[in-house]
Parts: structure tokens; sequence; C-alpha cells
């Protein structure tokens, strides 16, 4: 069991607000959980939807690693919280890069990390890691606009323990982020992206290309018919057949 302080609210605007809130006096890493977040983000500026029924919550780290590194948070919590629901739910879910977690074609899971540096540019004071997981299929189904994608682990609110996928993701988590395990290999091969025919939208417009591979830094590797370029997840929106 990973002993880290946890920090559980009812009601947040986001847990990543909150744990930002948080750092200047925590010199630990410390856990945020929320039931719901009035104000839930999500990448590019977008809203995640947070009611009753899901699990938000934001790890507080201290990275050793360079901040251009940002995305390799992202990738490691994908793969750790890939392993927990597999663990606890017996399904195997794929990655849609960056950092989306799907069961079949619905997103169950959305991760958002952060970084806040200081003085020295390239170095971190600290990074907030942001995951937000749908467990329970809302009562009235989720909002229209996101209906079409947005999946839960579990359909109907019942009497599952937050508390053992919460946990499980730490251990997982811990593991990879402490350089216990190799996550590169295991991230391409959940990846839903690779291999595959994409359109990404970058700075508004449309291209079709094939992905190729991800870089250690987390980087998509496409080619297109300009030819071969890495593609940072902070500037595009991929889309893959089916999948948005
Ligand atoms: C995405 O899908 O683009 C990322 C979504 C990340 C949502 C989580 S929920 C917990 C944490 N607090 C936030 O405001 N966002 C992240």
């Amino acid at each position: 069991m990973i002993n880290i302080k946890k920090y559980r609210f009812f009601e947040l605007d986001s847990t990543n607000s909150q744990a930002k809130r948080m750092a200047s006096k925590e010199k630990e890493d410390i856990l945020i959980i929320a039931e719901r977040q009035t104000a839930g983000r999500g990448r590019m500026g977008r809203s995640f939807y947070s009611d009753e029924g899901g699990i938000y919550m934001s790890l507080l780290l201290h990275p050793s690693f360079s901040c251009e590194e940002t995305n390799k948070i992202t990738v490691m919590a994908a793969v750790a919280v890939s392993r927990a629901i597999e663990k606890t739910f017996s399904v195997s879910p794929e990655i849609k890069w960056v950092n989306d977690i799907f069961i079949g074609n619905k997103k169950v899971c959305g991760i958002l990390t952060e970084g806040a540096f200081g003085k020295e540019k390239d170095k971190y004071d600290y990074a907030v890691l942001g995951i937000g997981i749908n467990l329970f299929e809302p009562k009235g189904g989720f909002p229209e606009d996101i209906k079409d994608i947005a999946g839960a682990i579990l359909k109907k609110d019942g009497n599952f323990d937050k508390e053992i996928l919460i946990d499980t993701f730490l251990e997982c988590f811990y593991d990879i982020y402490s350089g216990g395990g190799e996550y590169m290999k295991e991230y391409k091969a959940r990846s839903n992206v690779l291999g595959r025919k994409i359109e990404y939208i970058k700075n508004g417009e449309i291209k079709k290309a094939e992905a190729l591979d991800i870089t250690d830094k987390g980087l998509l590797v496409v080619k297109d018919e300009v030819g071969i370029s890495e593609l940072s997840s902070g500037e595009i929106k991929i889309i893959v057949n089916s999948l948005k």
C-alpha cells in the first residue's frame, strides 16, 4: 500500500486547481480526491464532465526529471490507470494517445498533467497529475454533447468501493514513476492509435496521416503527405476511424 496523504472533498471546482492551491505548503506528494467537480478541466481548455459517480483525483508530484518531459508523466499515468482498471475489473483498456483511456469504443478516463516551473526553467517546482475516471454510468446518462464518446466502467451505481481502484492505481503508478518498470512497451501495446490511419487537427487544419510510433518523450510520430513528423499533445486533436 502506498503511504501518501489523501485529502478528500465532496465538491471542488477542480482537484487540479486544489492541488495547485496546496502546492506551496506541501513538500511531499499528496492526493486530492473529490466526489464531484464544478469546473473539471480537460485538455485544450475543454471542460470535463464531473458529476457524482466518477473518481476525480489529482496527485501533487515533485518530479526530478526535466520539464520537457511532462508528457512522460501522462504516459506513465495512462499505463498505471489501465493496469489498475485491468487488475480490478478484468477488462483490458486501450490508450488513445496521449491521455485518454478507452474500453471498447468509449472513453472511460481522461488525464490532465500540469507542470509548474521554478526559477530554473527546465526544473519542476511541482507537477499536478489529474485523473478523471467514469466509474458508474450517470443515472440519467451522459450529457448530450458527450454521450456518443463517454462510457463508464460499471453500468449501474452499486456498492463498489472507489478506494480499491484508487489504491491499485497508486501502487501501479509509483511502481512506474520510481523507475521500477518498463512502461513504454505497454503504452504502445495498449495504443488504439498506432498503425492506424488518423486525422489530426493542427492550427485549425485537418490533416490525414498514419500513426507510426510514440517516442520515449511521448511524442506521436506520424507520416502524412509532407513526410514524417513528431506531434506533441498540446497542439493537436486526433480522430481515429470511428473514435473521436
Ligand atoms: C481530458 O480528457 O482532456 C483530461 C481530463 C482530466 C480530468 C481530470 S478530473 C481530475 C482532475 N481535475 C481536473 O479539473 N481535471 C482532471
